[in-house]
Order: structure tokens, then C-alpha cells, then sequence
């Protein structure tokens, strides 16, 4: 099966959404859950990732690469890179701008990127489709936070690119949650815009997108993240609380131990979840320190008064958002992502809003996945889907500035605004400037940080001249330089210059209706499309002829461009997707060599208790010691020097073992086999036997030299039959019959065949009665018109014979 999925792809857990016939699935993964860890251990033979990655992790925990999707797009120097080192376990490497995690795998120590970490998540996603459900990936929607600045963005598209997922997008969380609420509600939406409210908390961040529908349409009004605000911030606020009690009492700090640490924080989890559906929870962690135990109690009151600062700022980043969409009040509010479960947040969430009470009516968990599904069908051919607009928006200033090409400043400060703050995108921004020679746009973000930057390669000459660039944000939120051309006036007649106005990209325009909205134009740009506007007007009332007069002559001439390139440079990411081949290779094996060793441990478990057991009997007692002498000696190498070798090793233990066991496993089905195959022979031989003797109407044309010849068969399989009962007479079932019972049961089913081929023989159809000439008379006829009179002694005898043969003998057709 090949199919369209969608990926949530979440700081916690990831969620596959799957395009099924009239709706979306989600997937189970290896252990059959429905969210799977997003988690990747490294251990010297393989990785773990996902499920088995986390169920290793206390163990593991050094090793083991905790929200790897939080790191996308972060560098060394980055504010957010400490309350990340909060959570994670493993070593961060900072010591050059790009981010490294320092993980022991394969014996020795590995610095890999963020990139490559979260391809090898999305890589395990693409086997849960492919492998355990059977399904191959064709196009794949992957979703991003909507805080996801460009470089961000940038940062997942190169994990993409290394894992080879078929991505056809990346796509806001909030977008695509509205997507799927609304492309299924579409029936009750009319021309009234119905304003919904969907808040997200996720494991670490809060996020709430507020989107307008009417018929067929779906606008995003607002979306707004706090990047640290979720679950695990409530667990550091209990974490914090009960390590202060545990220090108290033994004068250790959990907090600063990685291993107890660890520990604490599952534990602290589930306290959480617990005070969801209970008043009060119990944690209890044994050992989790010098041989000390944690226990403690929690009430829901105490905790949300422990975390009332994490609940106001909830509140605050709702009303921002209500506030950004620029809606007085909304329909509803439907909460997203686990940690939205908790009663108090959904009460918070209704207060800021204005409402009774929130909506359930989407899986929290899952409404991502789905809506990210629903999105791939969309861009896939394989699928019709209803036609849905959807328009959305990033929110990343972007700012720019021009430096000469070969001049590398390290601090430039970008004057120009390229995007606002809000952007409806897919969009293409078109800036116009006067230059001379090669030059660079250096593009930056809202933290000044550069994102990009294009080489603009126009020839040298005494005066500046006009030049035109088209900078590109596509579907995905991503910066391109379309193309930039330089703007003469000439003698040729042209179409008129574009309008220094945004306008919509057009390779996006199937995919999402974009208008470009006021709101993005500078104000000198919103100047200048007013007066182009006007102008334009004005044209259109004047006569074609005086058109065509007043158009300027514009020669438009392509310049040469030159892009960065986003993050890996095509050798650095050929290598990257080597690495990521040679590791599920290694990977591959290792499941394999796993495999293999299971199989020797349970053959060795199974024979024993054979040999023991059923097959007892079937070998001497020498053999039976000396077989189980070797499952001994194997079981002992399999807890030391065999613990972890190669698949081969176990390969040839096994069939060793088993060459050995082989002959013991015949001689049982042989000789259990065996009196059900006799009484075959038997069957077949008497059913010859009855055939020959069968007197019948139906078999009369079949002659009795015929049936002799099975019968004779008959007779020399009694023979071999008599042969082999004398034979089994004499042996013990240890011992080999050198009987080929195949060979006795084939002998049966000829034996049958040849009875069925004679027996079943049609019959000849008996000859046409000749039409008869006036006068003429059949032989019978002449007999009735002759005198009866005495029949002959020598007739009367021959008339007997004959009178016997057709009642006990087959009659032979010819005579
Ligand atoms: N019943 C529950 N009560 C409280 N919190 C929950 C519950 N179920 C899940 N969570 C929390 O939800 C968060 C995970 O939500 P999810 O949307 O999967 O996160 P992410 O998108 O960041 O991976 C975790 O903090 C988890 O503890
Ligand atoms: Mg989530």
C-alpha cells in the first residue's frame, strides 16, 4: 500500500496521521501505541529510537537525545539553549556556533547535529509507516510550531533532506489543526465567519492559533507561542518542590545529580497526569539517591498554587493572541496537545476567552497529525480532495541590508524591513534599489541574526542604474531569491513595470489563496500602489491607441544571483545521508544479529524440554546426554563471550545444534507418521482388490484383462507393505528405519490413480439404430416372426454361456 501521511512532529512525541479511503487513521507504532517518543539513544551496537529509545533511558540516559526537535535552527550562542540544557541528559557541545550532541555510539564518540539527530527521528517515523504498517510513505506533511522562524525552518528542511522522507511541506501546527476542524465541518460554515480558538500545550511550549471559517475558507487571524511554556514547566516547578523536601531531609540535591535527576522528572510526570483525574497524587521514586527513597504527596490545590505563575502566564498569552487576531469574541475554543488536559488550564483557557467552558471535540493529541494527513492528500495526485482555502501566516520580521559582494562585515545592521512581523505567505516581496557592481542582501532576522544572504552579480558601470529583486517566502516559510533583473527604459515596446507591491507567489496559487494584504507594504509602498493604482485605473478608461503610447519602454535584463546556501552544503550533506545509510545498516544487523541470538536462546530452551520430554524415546541415552551437554555449554557461552557477537557466530551455533537434533526430530515424525501411512497402502491395495471384483452395469464395458493389471500392482505393493511391517517389527524407535515413507505414500496414491484411470473409463455410446427400408426387418424382428420352437442342446449351452458372462464378467466391448 502507498499513501499520503501527516507527521506531527512534536518535542515530546511524535503523532503519524495516514490517508485512508474517506478519512485519516493514525498509526500504531512497533509497541502499538498511537504517539511515539521523540527520543534517540545511541548505544555501542546500534540506536534506540523512539519506544526503545525511551524505555532505555534510565539506564542510557547519557547517551540518549531528549527533544531533539527543540534544538532545530538553535546556535551555540542562543538564549534559549539553557532552559533546553534543563531537560536534556545527554552532552551538549557549544564550542562552535553550530550546536553538537555528544553521544557514545558504535565505541566511539560522536558529535552530530541537530539535523542529523532529528533525521534519524523522522527516519524511524518513515519505518513505523513502512514496516510495521506496511505502508509506503509518497508524500509527507510535516508539521512545525508557528513560532518556527526561517532559519528554523530551514534548519527541519535539512533533516528532511538527510532522512530522504518524502516532505512535500512543512506546515504551521495550528494551520493544520485548523485544516482538518474545518475541512469537516465545512457543511455548517456559511457566509457568517465562525472565529475558533485553538490552544496547544505541548510538552514544552504553549501555543494558540485563532482561525476564521466560512464556507470552503479557512483564515489564520493570529497565531501566538510562548516557546517555554508546557508541560515539563510544570513538572520543574514540582521537581523543584520535592527536591527542596528531599534535601531537607538527607541534604542531597536531586536537582544536581543527572541519574536522580532523570528519574525524578519521569516519576514527577506522572504525579502530574495523575492530579488530572485525582484530587491528590502520591510520588514515589525508590533508590533514587544514596540509597534513599522519594515519597511525598500532592494535592491539585497545592499544585496549582505552586504553579500559579505558569497559569497566569497562560492567561496573558491568550489575551495577546485574542488581542492579535483583532476578534472582540470567538465561537469556540478547542484545546490541543496533553498537557491542555489539565482541568485548571482549560479553565483558564475559557476565562480568557470569554467562555463557558472549552471544546473537546478534537483529539488533543492527535489533531496535528491528522491535519498535516489532510494537507499531503491535498498537494498529492493520488488523491481528490475538496477543494479548501487555506490562508496562513508566519509571524518573523525580517529586515535586510546591502553591503558590497567580497565585503564581509561581521556586524551589519539591516535598515530595510523585507517582511513585517506578520506575513501571509506564500508571498514574493520585490525590492527595487539603484546599484552599480556586485552587491549582497544580507538578510536578518528579528534577534539580528543573519538567515541568509544573495549575491546580486550586476556589471560595473559609471552610474547606478535600476535593479529589481524578487525575494521569495514559499509554502514552507522559506526565503529564495527568485530572480533579479536590471530596469532600463528602451526603445522597445513593453508591458508595464510591475507595482513595487508584494504579490502572490505564483506556483503557490492552487495550494492557498494568497492575497497580499495592506498590512505588509511599508508605508512608502502603500503610497506608491495607491498612486499605481489610480493610474492604472485611469489607463483603462483611455482609448487602446493612447495605451499603448503612454506605456514606458522598460528593458527588463536578467543579472546573475547567487543564494547561500541554507545550512549543509551539498558535500557536507551528501555525507550527512552516507552516515544515515551506513548507521540503519547498522542498525539493520543489529536487529538481525538480536534476532538470531533470540533464536539460538529459544531453540536451546525448546529442544531441552524435547529431549526431554516427547522425543525421549527417540534417541539413545548417550545422545540424549551428549546434546544435552552442548545446549549447556551453548547456554553458558550465551551469557559470556556470546552476549554480544556477530550474527554469525549465533548462525553456526545454531545449525550445529540443530544438525545435531535433526536426525532425533525425523525419527519422531517417522515413526509417528508411519502407521497413518501403512493403513494408506492398506486402503489403496483393498480398493484395488474391490474393483477388480465389482460387478456392475455401469463398468460392464471395462475389461477383465484391464482390471488385472491394477490388481497386479496391488499385489507387489502387499509384497513391499509386508516387507516393511517385518522390518519396523524389529527396530526401536531410536533407531533409523531406513523406510521412506514418502515413497509408501506415493505408492498408494499411484495405486489409486491407476484403479481410477481404468475404472472411470467412459462408456462407448452404443451404435445408431439404421433408419429401415420398407419391408426390410431387423434380426430381431425376424426372430419374433420365426416359429419358436426347441432351442438346440449345442445353442441352449452356448445361450447359457453367454447368459453367465454378462452377470459375473465384464463384457469386452470388441466381442
Ligand atoms: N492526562 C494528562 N494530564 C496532564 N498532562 C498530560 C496528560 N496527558 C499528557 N499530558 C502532558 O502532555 C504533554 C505532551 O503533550 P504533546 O502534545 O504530546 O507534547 P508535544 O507536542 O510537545 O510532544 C506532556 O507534558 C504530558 O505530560
Ligand atoms: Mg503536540
Amino acid at each position: 500500500m502507498s499513501g499520503a501521511i501527516g507527521i506531527d512532529l512534536g518535542s515530546q512525541n511524535c503523532v503519524i496521521g495516514v490517508v485512508r479511503l474517506g478519512g485519516i487513521d493514525v498509526l500504531t507504532n512497533d509497541l502499538s501505541n498511537r504517539a511515539t517518543p521523540s527520543v534517540v539513544g545511541f548505544t555501542p551496537r546500534q540506536r534506540f529510537i523512539g519506544e526503545a529509545g525511551y524505555s532505555k533511558l534510565s539506564t542510557n540516559f547519557r547517551n540518549t537525545v531528549l527533544f531533539p526537535t527543540r534544538f532545530l535552527g538553535l546556535k551555540s550562542n542562543s538564549q534559549y539553549i539553557e532552559e533546553e540544557q534543563k531537560w536534556i541528559t545527554h552532552g551538549l557541545n557549544t564550542e562552535s556556533s553550530e550546536i553538537k550532541h555528544q553521544v557514545w555510539y558504535g565505541g566511539e564518540e560522536h558529535l552530530f547535529s541537530t539535523e542529523q539527530v532529528v533525521a534519524m527521528l523522522l527516519k524511524h517515523l518513515e519505518d513505523i509507516v513502512s514496516d510495521t504498517n506496511k505502508t509506503k510513505v509518497t508524500d509527507c506533511v510535516i508539521s512545525v510550531p508557528s513560532y518556527f522562524n526561517e532559519v528554523e525552518r530551514v534548519s527541519l528542511l535539512n533533516a528532511v533532506s538527510i532522512s530522504g522522507i518524502p516532505c512535500v511541506k512543512i506546515m504551521n501546527e495550528g494551520t493544520a489543526v485548523a485544516l482538518s476542524y474545518g475541512l469537516f465541518r465545512n457543511n455548517t460554515f456559511n457566509e457568517i465567519p465562525r472565529v475558533v480558538v485553538f490552544a496547544d500545550m505541548g510538552h514544552s511550549k504553549f501555543a494558540v492559533t485563532i482561525a476564521q471559517f466560512v464556507k470552503d475558507k479557512l483564515e489564520i487571524l493570529a497565531h501566538w507561542t510562548d516557546r517555554n511554556l508546557g508541560g515539563r514547566d510544570f513538572d520543574w516547578v514540582l521537581m523543584k518542590h520535592f527536591a527542596a523536601q528531599f534535601q531537607k531531609k538527607h541534604g542531597i540535591d536531586l536537582l544536581k545529580n543527572q541519574r536522580a535527576r532523570t528519574k525524578l522528572a519521569v516519576a514527577i510526570e506522572k504525579v502530574r497526569k495523575t492530579l488530572t483525574v485525582n484530587s491528590d497524587s502520591h510520588l514515589s521514586v525508590e533508590y533514587i539517591s544514596e540509597d534513599y527513597d522519594l515519597n511525598g504527596v500532592i494535592t491539585r490545590d497545592e499544585f496549582e498554587s505552586l504553579t500559579e505563575n505558569l497559569l497566569d502566564r497562560i492567561e496573558r498569552n491568550c489575551k495577546i493572541a485574542l488581542q492579535k487576531s483583532g476578534v472582540q469574541s470567538v465561537h469556540s475554543v478547542e484545546i490541543l496537545g496533553g498537557a491542555s488536559r489539565m482541568p485548571i488550564v482549560q479553565k483558564i483557557y475559557a476565562k480568557a476567552f470569554q467562555l463557558e467552558q472549552v471544546n473537546k471535540t478534537l483529539n488533543p493529541e492527535e489533531a496535528i497529525s491528522r491535519g498535516c494527513a489532510v494537507q499531503a492528500a491535498m498537494l498529492s495526485p493520488l488523491y481528490k480532495v475538496k477543494d479548501f482555502s487555506i490562508k496562513d501566516m508566519v509571524y518573523y520580521p525580517l529586515k535586510f541590508c546591502y553591503t558590497p559582494k567580497d565585503m564581509d562585515m561581521d556586524i551589519d545592521v539591516p535598515t530595510e524591513v523585507l517582511f513585517d512581523e506578520k506575513n501571509i505567505f506564500p508571498v514574493t516581496k520585490i525590492i527595487n534599489t539603484t546599484k552599480s557592481g556586485p552587491f549582497r542582501i544580507k538578510v536578518f532576522n528579528e534577534i539580528c541574526s543573519l538567515c541568509t544572504s544573495f549575491i546580486v552579480d550586476c556589471p560595473e558601470e559609471p552610474n547606478e542604474y535600476k535593479i529589481k529583486v524578487h525575494i521569495k517566502m514559499d509554502k514552507n516559510g522559506v526565503l529564495s531569491l527568485e530572480k533579479a533583473e536590471r530596469i532600463e527604459r528602451a526603445e522597445v515596446e513593453e508591458e508595464k513595470a510591475s507595482m513595487d507591491i508584494d504579490k502572490p507567489a505564483e506556483a503557490e496559487k492552487p495550494q492557498a489563496e494568497v492575497k497580499v494584504e495592506d498590512e505588509n507594504l511599508t508605508e512608502e509602498d502603500k503610497k506608491k500602489a495607491e498612486e499605481d493604482k489610480k493610474k492604472a485605473e485611469e489607463d483603462k478608461k483611455k482609448p487602446e491607441e493612447e495605451k499603448k503610447k503612454a506605456k514606458p519602454k522598460i528593458k527588463k535584463t536578467p543579472l546573475k544571483c547567487i543564494s547561500d546556501i541554507r545550512g549543509l552544503d551539498e558535500k557536507a550533506m551528501k555525507t550527512c545521508i552516507d552516515l544515515e545509510r551506513k548507521f540503519t545498516d547498522k542498525d539493520r544487523l543489529a536487529k538481525a544479529t538480536l534476532e538470531k541470538k533470540n533464536e539460538l536462546e529459544s531453540f536451546i530452551y525448546d529442544s531441552r524440554a524435547n529431549i526431554n520430554g516427547i522425543l525421549n524415546e527417540y534417541t539413545t541415552k548417550d545422545h540424549a546426554s551428549k546434546i544435552l551437554n552442548d545446549f549447556q555449554n551453548t547456554e553458558n557461552w550465551l551469557y559470556d563471550d556470546g552476549s554480544d557477537t556477530v550474527k554469525e557466530e549465533y548462525e553456526k551455533r545454531l545449525k550445529f545444534l540443530r544438525d545435531d537434533m535433526n536426525p532425533i526430530k525425523t525419527r519422531y515424525t517417522f515413526y509417528s507418521e508411519i502407521p497413518g501411512v501403512i493403513a494408506y497402502l492398506e486402503e489403496a491395495i483393498k480398493y484395488s482388490h474391490d474393483m477388480f471384483a465389482v460387478v456392475d452395469e455401469k463398468y460392464s464395458h471395462i475389461a477383465a484383462t484391464e482390471r488385472q493389471g491394477f490388481v497386479n500392482k496391488a499385489l507387489e505393493n502387499q509384497e513391499v507393505l509386508n516387507q516393511v511391517k517385518a522390518s519396523l517389527a524389529k527396530l526401536q524407535k531410536y533407531q533409523d528405519s531406513g523406510i521412506n515413507s514418502g515413497d509408501l505414500t506415493k505408492r498408494a496414491q499411484q495405486l489409486r490413480e491407476q484403479v481410477n484411470q481404468i475404472m472411470n473409463k467412459p462408456k462407448p455410446t452404443p451404435p445408431k439404430v439404421e433408419e429401415k427400408a420398407e419391408g426390410e426387418k431387423t434380426e430381431t424382428e425376424k426372430n419374433k416372426d420365426e416359429p419358436k420352437g426347441e432351442t438346440k442342446p449345442e445353442e441352449k449351452k452356448q445361450a447359457e454361456d453367454e447368459k453367465e458372462d454378462k452377470s459375473e464378467q465384464p463384457m469386452d466391448t470388441d466381442s
